[in-house]
C-alpha cells in the first residue's frame, strides 16, 4: 500500500513516515519546506533503512499535486501540511485560512479526481475550545478561540460534508493533544525557528543555554499546583496512532474523529521538574502573568481510540522529556 504524506518532513509527519515504513507501507512525501528542511528526507531513510519518494512543492498547487498522483498510485493520504502557530494565526488570519483551507480543498479535489478516497487528517484538541468538563470525549461541543483552530474546525466540517455527498470516502479525523518528544535515534524531532511558543521546545532551549529562563504562564489556575495542565503525548506514540488510523480507513468507509492523547494531565511544573530529574540538568524558571487565551486544564478521554482504532499511548512523560533533550544534544 502506498501512502501520500503531505507535510511529511515536518515534526509529526517525519515520525509518522518512519512508522509507516516500519510497517511496510510505501511512502510518498510532499512538502514545500515552509517549516522543515530537506535533510529530513535522508534522516527518515537512515532510520528506516528504506527509500521514500519525495516531491518538493505546495499542496495548494493543483497542477503539481496532480503530477504526483499521475506518477504514483496512491492508496491513501495522511494530510499534515498546514500552518500551526496559534499566535501567528491571530495576527495573520488570511495566511492561515488561505494555506490550511486551500491545501485541503485542493488535495481533496485531486484525490476525488483520481478515485483515492481514503484520508487521515491532522486536527487538534483546540477544536474543543475551553471544555466544560474533563476528560474530553469526541462528542463534546466544538468551538474555537483563534483562526488556526477555526481552520481545523472548518476542515472537519468539509470532510463531514464530503462523506455525506459520497459514502465511498473513508475519513479519520485525529484530534491531537500536546505532542512532544522525539525519535529515540535523535535524528528527527521538533526544531522551531526563533523563540518557541510551546512549552517543551522552550524548556529544551533553556536547558541548552540558548534561552535564559522559562516563563511559566500563571500559577493561579484551578489545577494541582496552579500551573496549566495538558495531555502531553510522545510523538512516536502519536505516529503509531496514524498507522492504526490508516488501517481503519483502508478497511472501513465513514467519517469519524478520534482523540490522540494519553488521557493523563500534567502541569507545567510537573513537566519541568520531570525534565530536570530525567536529564540531570537545571531549567531556571520564573512565574509570570497568564498567557491570554490559555485554559486551566485539558486532557483526553482515549476510550474511543482504544476501542475503535485499537490504539493507546505507551510512553510516559519521562521518555518524552528524555527524548526531547536527546534530540537537542544530538543536533548541537
Ligand atoms: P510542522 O510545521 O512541523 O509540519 C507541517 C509541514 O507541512 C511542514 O514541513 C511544512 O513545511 C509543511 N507545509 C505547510 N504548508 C504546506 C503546503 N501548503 N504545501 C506543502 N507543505 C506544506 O507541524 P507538525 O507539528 O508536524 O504538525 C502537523 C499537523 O498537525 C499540522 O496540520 C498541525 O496543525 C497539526 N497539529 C499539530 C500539533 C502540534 O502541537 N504539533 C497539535 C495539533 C495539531
Ligand atoms: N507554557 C508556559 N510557558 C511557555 C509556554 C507554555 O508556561 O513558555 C504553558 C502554557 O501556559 C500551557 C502549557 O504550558 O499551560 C502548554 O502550552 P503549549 O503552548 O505548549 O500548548 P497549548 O496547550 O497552549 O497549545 C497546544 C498547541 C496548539 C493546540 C493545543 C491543543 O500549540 O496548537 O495544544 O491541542 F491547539
Amino acid at each position: 500500500m502506498k501512502i501520500l504524506v503531505t507535510g511529511g518532513t515536518g515534526y509529526i509527519g517525519s515520525h509518522t513516515c518512519c512508522e509507516l515504513l516500519e510497517n511496510d507501507f510505501e511512502v510518498v512525501i510532499v512538502d514545500n519546506f515552509f517549516n522543515s528542511s530537506p535533510d529530513v528526507v535522508g534522516k527518515i531513510e537512515e532510520i528506516s533503512k528504506k527509500k521514500v519518494s519525495f516531491y518538493e512543492g505546495d499542496v495548494c498547487d493543483k497542477a503539481f499535486l496532480k503530477g504526483v498522483f499521475e506518477k504514483e498510485k496512491i492508496d491513501a493520504v495522511i494530510h499534515f501540511a498546514g500552518y500551526k502557530a496559534v499566535g501567528e494565526s491571530v495576527k495573520k488570519p488570511l495566511m492561515y485560512y488561505r494555506n490550511n483551507l486551500d491545501s485541503t480543498i485542493t488535495l481533496l479535489e485531486v484525490m476525488q479526481e483520481f478515485g483515492c478516497k481514503k484520508i487521515v487528517f491532522s486536527s487538534s484538541a483546540t477544536v474543543y475550545g475551553n471544555p466544560e468538563k474533563l476528560p474530553i470525549t469526541e462528542d463534546f461541543p466544538l468551538h474555537t478561540t483563534n483562526p488556526y483552530g477555526t481552520t481545523k474546525l472548518m476542515i472537519e466540517d468539509i470532510l463531514k460534508d464530503l462523506y455525506v455527498s459520497d459514502n465511498d470516502w473513508a475519513i479519520a479525523i485525529l484530534r491531537y493533544f500536546n505532542p512532544i518528544g522525539a525519535h529515540k535515534s535523535g535524528l528527527i524531532g521538533e526544531n522551531p525557528n526563533g523563540i518557541p511558543n510551546n512549552l517543551m521546545p522552550y524548556i529544551v532551549k533553556v536547558a541548552n543555554h540558548e534561552l535564559e529562563q522559562l516563563s511559566v504562564f500563571g500559577n493561579d489556575y484551578n489545577t494541582v499546583d496552579g500551573t496549566g495542565v495538558r495531555d502531553y503525548i510522545h510523538v512516536v506514540d502519536l505516529a503509531k496512532g496514524h498507522i492504526k488510523a490508516i488501517e481503519k480507513v483502508l478497511k472501513d468507509n465513514g467519517v469519524d474523529a478520534y482523540n490522540l492523547g494519553t488521557g493523563n494531565g500534567y502541569s507545567v511544573l510537573q513537566l519541568v521538574n520531570t525534565f530536570m530529574e530525567v536529564n540531570g540538568i537545571n531549567v531556571p524558571y520564573k512565574i509570570v502573568e497568564r498567557r491570554s487565551g490559555d485554559i486551566d486544564a485539558c486532557y483526553a478521554s482515549t476510550d474511543k481510540a482504544n476501542e475503535k482504532l485499537n490504539w493507546h499511548a505507551e510512553l510516559g512523560i519521562e521518555e518524552m522529556c528524555r527524548d526531547a533533550y536527546n534530540f537537542v544534544l544530538k543536533n548541537k
